[in-house]
This record gives structure tokens, C-alpha cells and sequence, in this order.
């Protein structure tokens, strides 16, 4: 789920600054360690063991900064990488980039290699030294033997050392990018299949990166590059796309300028003639707030009262998908999983529509009912879940359409789709996603009022689960559950029950509360307590309960009752208070909106938990905002 960053252009001063602040843009695709490399030949002595200054540290960013400290590092070409580890542990020597054997071949990594073990067992029988468990290391010893093997001499051109990288790209199986670089050639040459890539380029620089915040504030002209594409960015040469998708690599040239200074696009500069062009996403800041994740949770009445005003006719054609669509599967992982779970109570309720969900990482075992008048509705805020792209592939290999719910514009899952509704969310910063969850089940709420033939309706909810949302907060809600947290944080143990739409919302509150606490919460359908669940129930332990005034609600009061008949505590979340609550937080009935505003409070509550524990709830540990692995 790495982060990749590379530059190749006019020299820098210090080109430890550029990586620096561009990995910290791109830490939310993983931080257990970032690293970067400064490839220009002879211009650095004394770092061992090549000669090369590399950086790496464990941690985030900020760590890899204190490391290198005050060094200035002058250079023209570079590679970085913040890491989310799948293969070899959280280490030094697994933080990328890894070099081949001579030192002169950097590679930086996202994906994983399958086949790694027994390309391995042949590189190591054939002599290589490697110095890390990762699968990533495997390119440099490929790509050093390719350009051997193709070479006489150790001197070798651009153009042969990108043929040379692609040999060793096509020996690897499963989804991968990759950057490599060569001292030799002043290069970078990269590939993608499955995991992103895009290269940017302004007046003096060519620019490469998994993604677009780090291109973005360099940049507004984005190539983003399609499966089996590469490019090939050598100093002082107009950039090369690359063809890897068959064994004969194809080369065609792009033009650019390379003077003035690192900056900005200029007005002068050529444009792209690309069709995936695109513009970066703005980049956000916390304002007052001291967490991205509490300045997201206040956002979601605006979030709302957006998509309460959502422009008619892109809604209207999605609905009109669904409704002519013979059989409507909704797929998501994680918090957007249970938007689209959400999705088959909204549509059973309002549009009496029967549609089916799937977790994104299980849909592509259940692909073989898809015939080509299905849907595919795929919901997820970032656009890069891998799982979730793995599911729209399987809903393409049987020709079906797919619908796209997506918050980041210009991300893979929009590319691929071939229908795109945005969310509005504007940009999602912390790692647990807040109001991009929101969001979603706002717009499954209007498309199922618009299949049902009351948009208008679908908009006057909103809009009033918008507002009730502004006068919760300044009512004291946080408030109250900061004094809540610091009551629960020593627990071991919590429960949330729900039933109909507030099922979703009790699963989303639990994975809420484990991602920032660490508690452990588990979530449930209150009928199914007495299938097993009860035997958990203890003296104190704290559970929530998610009762909304519909039909289910006398239904989960009778499972708080049994709960707390076996000594639990109950935090009752809904309109009205009842008895059996020994706390109560109160939300307005906003009708078939009540999980918009019922999951407020977990948010909250999980928010200010994290604190008490002394925890980042921007940064929980093991997780990644943007899940690019299988
Ligand atoms: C939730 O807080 C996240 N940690 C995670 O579950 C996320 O929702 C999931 O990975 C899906 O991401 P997406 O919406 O970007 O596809
Ligand atoms: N498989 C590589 C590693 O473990 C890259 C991981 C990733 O893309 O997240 O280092």
C-alpha cells in the first residue's frame, strides 16, 4: 500500500526537502517506514555501500527527518517510499528502497510480488546477496541481471536499461508498481499493473508518484498511467511512455521543457494529451482542530447539506442504472462496506428493491452469477481499495456495468467504472474514515428516494439530518462523550447492537471504536445475542445501543433489557430516553437518516477514547488510509 515519490529534473539544492515533505503527503498509504535515495552518479562520496546517500527509518515521516537531520543532498534524480509492510517486518533493512548487489540499481515497491520465493531461491543460487526479507527486493537483483546479461559492458543507455526493467516487470506475478533507478543511465524507469502510478510534469521536472497529493503541489499536469503502462524519466531527456503489456516493449515519446525552477505548472509549459488528465485533489489541513479525524466528524453537516443539493441528473441516471439492471450488487471493504450494506435496507424500505452485498475481498468468489445486465455498484473513498478493484474486475470479466461511488477524483476506481457518482466529501485526511462513511450513505439514501420516485423527499431528509447534525454539535456533543470516554477508556471490552438500518451503524461504530482505541468492540444484529453473543455479556461490561424510532425499536430495547439483566452497561443512542439506558445520548428522529446521525456519537466517542489512551487517532497503528494490497 506504499507510497512512491520520484523526481528526475533540474538539480535541487536539496533534494531531502522535496522527499520529505512529499513522503509525509503520501503517509497515509502506509507508515511503518519511509525511505529515499539520491541516484546522481558522482555526486555524492563516503555513504556505503555504494556511494549512494539513502535514507531510511522506521515510523512515520517525521522519524526519516530527524535522521537525516540538517544533510544537504544536491541531486537530479531520486526515489522514496513510505512503507506498509507485507512482507519482512517493520525494519530498517526492510524499508525501501533496495538496492541490487553493485549498489547502482534503486528500487522502490508497491504490491506484492507472488512468485517472490522461488525467484528468490534462483537469484540466490545464481550468487545474489540479499539484505532484507522483503518480496520488493527481488526487482534490483532482476533487473541487475537483465541489464548483465543484455550488456558487455558495465556501461549501458537509457533505452536499455528501461528494456531492462521491463524484462525483469513482466517475471512478476500479481499487482505491482515499481520504480527503479540506475547511477548509470541518470534514469528512472517504472511499471504498474493493479497498484497506481502517475507521472507528473512541470517546467524543470518530471515527477512520479503512487498518487496524486504528492504530485499536486508541484504540478496540476497528471498522467495517470493505465495497467501494463510505464514511462521512462531520464535527466536531460524529454520522458518516454512505456508499453509493457507484451513482451516486445513499445516506446513513445512525450514532450516537455526543462528550465526555470521546481514550482508550480507554468502557462507555458505543453500541455498533456493524455484523456486520464486530470486535476489534483486540493490539500487539506486541520485548521483549529488538533486531529484531522475530529475537524472530518464536524464536517459532516456540510458534507450533508451538499449532498442534499447533489445536481439531479447524475443521481438520476444511477438510479436509472439500478432500476433497468438485472440483479444490483453492492461491494465496499471496511467502513464503506457498511454503507453498502446500509444501501440493501434503504432500497428494501424506499424503493422496495431487492439489491445483494458482498464484502469487496470475498465479491470475486461469488463472480460467477454476473451476466452482462448486472450492476456493480462499488462504494469507497479513496478509489484505490484494492479488494474493491479486484471486484469491479470480476463484474468486467463477465462484461457487467459498474457503478463507482468514489471520493477522490481521478482515482483508479473512477477509471475503471463506467459510471462515476462523487461524494462530496472533499478530502479525507485521517486514516479512519469519518465523513467520506457519511457521505456514502447519504447518496445510497437519495438514489434510493430517486428509484422510488421521491427525490425531492431524499433531499428534505437530508437536509434535516444535515441540520440536526449543526445542532448536536453545538449542543454539547462532544462534550458529552469526551466525559464518556474518559469513563469507558479502561474497559477491555465493548458491544454495539443495532437491528434493520441501524444494523450497519453498529458494526461501523465497533470498527470505529477498535481502529483508534485499540478497545476491543465488536458489533452485532441485537436478535443475534442470544445465538451466542450473551455469553460475553459481564458485570459493567459497556454496550451501545442504536435505537431508532422505527420499526425495529421495541425489538433492540428488549435486547438491551437482556443485556443488561446480565449486569451490562447500557449507552442507549436514539431519540428518546428509556429506562434501561444508564447513559443517554440523545439524536433526533430524522426518519430513514438516522444512521447519518446515530454513528455521530461513536465517532465521537471513538475520537476522544483514542485520547484518553494516549493514542494518534489520525495514525492508528498497522493501517493505511489507502488499502493497495490483496
Ligand atoms: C475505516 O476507518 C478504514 N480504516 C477502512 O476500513 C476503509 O473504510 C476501507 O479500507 C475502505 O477504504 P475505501 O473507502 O478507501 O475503499
Ligand atoms: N511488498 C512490499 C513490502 O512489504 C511492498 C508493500 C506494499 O505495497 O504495501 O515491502
Amino acid at each position: 500500500m506504499c507510497g512512491i515519490l520520484g523526481y528526475v529534473g533540474e538539480r535541487q539544492d536539496n533534494l531531502a526537502t522535496f522527499f520529505l515533505e512529499g513522503l509525509e503527503r503520501l503517509e497515509y498509504r502506509g507508515y511503518d517506514s519511509a525511505g529515499f535515495a539520491v541516484l546522481d552518479r558522482n555526486g555524492h562520496a563516503g555513504q556505503p555501500p555504494n556511494g549512494l546517500p539513502l535514507f531510511k527509518e522506521v515510523g512515520p515521516v517525521g522519524q526519516l527527518a530527524t535522521k537525516v537531520g540538517r544533510s544537504q543532498l544536491p541531486g537530479s534524480i531520486g526515489i522514496g517510499h513510505t512503507r506498509w509492510a507485507t512482507h519482512g517486518g517493520v525494519t530498517v533493512a526492510n524499508a525501501h528502497p533496495h538496492l541490487d548487489c553493485t549498489g547502482s540499481i534503486v528500487v522502490v515497491h508497491n504490491g506484492i510480488i507472488e512468485n517472490y520465493q522461488s525467484l528468490k531461491q534462483q537469484l540466490l543460487d545464481r550468487g545474489h546477496r540479499f539484505t532484507s526479507d522483503t518480496d520488493t527486493e527481488v526487482v534490483a537483483h532482476l533487473v541487475e541481471e537483465e541489464l548483465a546479461s543484455a550488456n558487455d559492458t558495465p556501461d549501458y543507455a537509457p533505452s536499455d536499461f528501461a528494456a531492462a526493467v521491463h524484462r525483469a516487470f513482466r517475471q512478476l506475478h500479481g499487482l505491482n508498481a515499481i520504480v527503479v533507478g540506475s547511477t548509470e543511465a541518470a534514469s528512472l524507469a517504472l511499471f504498474r499493473l493493479g497498484s497506481p502510478l502517475a507521472v507528473g510534469l512541470n517546467g524543470v521536472a518530471a515527477l512520479v508518484s503512487s498518487d496524486l497529493p504528492a504530485l499536486s503541489a508541484y504540478t496540476d499536469r497528471v498522467l495517470l498511467l493505465d495497467d501494463g503502462e510505464g514511462a521512462l524519466l531520464t535527466l536531460d531527456q524529454p520522458p518516454v511512455r512505456l508499453d509493457a503489456r507484451s513482451d516486445t516493449l513499445k516506446q513513445q515519446h512525450f514532450s516537455t521543457r526543462r528550465n526555470g525552477h521546481l514550482g508550480s505548472a507554468r502557462q507555458s509549459d505543453p500541455p498533456w494529451t493524455h484523456s486520464a488528465c486530470t486535476t489534483p485533489p486540493p490539500v487539506a489541513d486541520k485548521g483549529a482542530y488538533p486531529h484531522f479525524m475530529l475537524k472530518e466528524i464536524h464536517e459532516q453537516a456540510e458534507v450533508l447539506a451538499r449532498i442534499a443539493a447533489y445536481p439531479a441528473a447524475p443521481i438520476s441516471t444511477a438510479a436509472a442504472m439500478i432500476e433497468r439492471a438485472f440483479g444490483t450488487y453492492f461491494t465496499a471493504c471496511g467502513t464503506a462496506s457498511y454503507a453498502a450494506l446500509e444501501a440493501t435496507y434503504l432500497f428494501s424500505h424506499l424503493a422496495r428493491k431487492h439489491v445483494n452485498f458482498a464484502v469487496g475481498s470475498e465479491f470475486y468468489f461469488l463472480e460467477d452469477f454476473l451476466v452482462p445486465e448486472s450492476l456493480l455498484v462499488a462504494a469507497s473513498q479513496s478509489g484505490e481499495t484494492m479488494d474493491t478493484i479486484e471486484a469491479v474486475r470480476a463484474a468486467k470479466r463477465h462484461d457487467s456495468q459498474v457503478m463507482a461511488l468514489v471520493n477522490v477524483p481521478g482515482s483508479s476506481l473512477t477509471r475503471l467504472a463506467d459510471y462515476v457518482l462523487d461524494l462530496y466529501a472533499g478530502p479525507e485526511k485521517a486514516v479512519v474514515s469519518t465523513k467520506a462513511y457519511t457521505a456514502k450513505l447519504g447518496v445510497f439514501l437519495l438514489l434510493a428516494y430517486t428509484v422510488a420516485g421521491e427525490q425531492a423527499p431524499g433531499r428534505a431528509v437530508l437536509q434535516q439530518a444535515s441540520v440536526a447534525l449543526s445542532d448536536l454539535f453545538s449542543n454539547g456533543l462532544d462534550k458529552q462523550l469526551r466525559r464518556l470516554a474518559g469513563e469507558l477508556a479502561a474497559h477491555e471490552h465493548l458491544f454495539t447492537i443495532g437491528r434493520d438500518v441501524n444494523y450497519p451503524t453498529a458494526l461501523e461504530a465497533a470498527l470505529k471504536i477498535k481502529e483508534t482505541s485499540y478497545i476491543h468492540a465488536e458489533g452485532f444484529a441485537g436478535g443475534e445475542l442470544k445465538h451466542g453473543v450473551i455469553a460475553l455479556i459481564e458485570d459493567g461490561t459497556p454496550c451501545i445501543v442504536f435505537a431508532a424510532q422505527d420499526r425495529s425499536r421495541a425489538a433492540v430495547l428488549s435486547n438491551a433489557i437482556e443485556m443488561r439483566s446480565r449486569g451490562a452497561t447500557i449507552i442507549g443512542i436514539g431519540p428518546e430516553r428509556e429506562d434501561v439506558f444508564d447513559e443517554y445520548v440523545h439524536v433526533p428522529d430524522v426518519g430513514y437518516a438516522s444512521p447519518i446521525v446515530s454513528v455521530v456519537p461513536a465517532q465521537l466517542l471513538a475520537y476522544h477514547l483514542a485520547i484518553e489512551r494516549g493514542l494518534n487517532p489520525d495514525k492508528p497503528r498497522n493501517l493505511a488510509k489507502s488499502v493497495t494490497v490483496k
